[in-house]
């Protein structure tokens, strides 16, 4: 009985432990895919704007900070830089991350997804 309490800590490290696993590990290639989800709306890498503002150096980006692009008040108030963390927040619950942001798609629940696109968009919206 005294092993108990080990044997959940170990548990709740291992659960800790693949979790953050799942957030480094995105896949550029099946990323691509998530992405297809996106590109009517944003352009990947020329700088055209579509509904939304083109992903061109999004990683490292302030939000709100494409010149000319009509973004909401919300968007640009934000201001925070687009990083793996901020794009896997916003992206998880657009509406939520940014109440009153414009961008109408409710989001990628799955984390999975999430990390994947978040690689494709650092290898190729340069
Ligand atoms: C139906 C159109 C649509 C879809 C689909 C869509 N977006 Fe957007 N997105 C927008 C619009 C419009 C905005 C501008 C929001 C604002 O100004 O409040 C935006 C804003 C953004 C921003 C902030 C850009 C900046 O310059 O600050 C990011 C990042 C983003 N979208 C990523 C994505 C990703 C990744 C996907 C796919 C998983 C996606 N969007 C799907 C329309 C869309």
């Amino acid at each position: 009985m005294k092993l108990m309490p080990l044997v959940l800590a170990g548990a709740v490290l291992v659960v800790g432990a693949s979790a953050a696993q799942a957030q480094a590990a995105g896949d550029p290639a099946k990323g691509k895919t998530v992405y297809a989800r996106c590109a009517a709306c944003h352009d990947l890498n020329t700088g055209a704007t579509r509904l939304g503002p083109s992903m061109k150096g999004v990683i490292g980006r302030k939000s709100g900070s494409v010149p000319g692009y009509a973004y909401s008040p919300a968007m640009k108030a934000k201001a925070v830089t687009w990083n793996a963390q901020t794009l896997d927040a916003y992206l998880a619950a657009p509406a939520k991350y940014i109440p009153g942001n414009k961008m109408p798609f409710a989001g990628l629940p799955n984390p999975q997804d999430r990390a994947d696109v978040i690689a494709y968009l650092a290898q190729a919206a340069k």
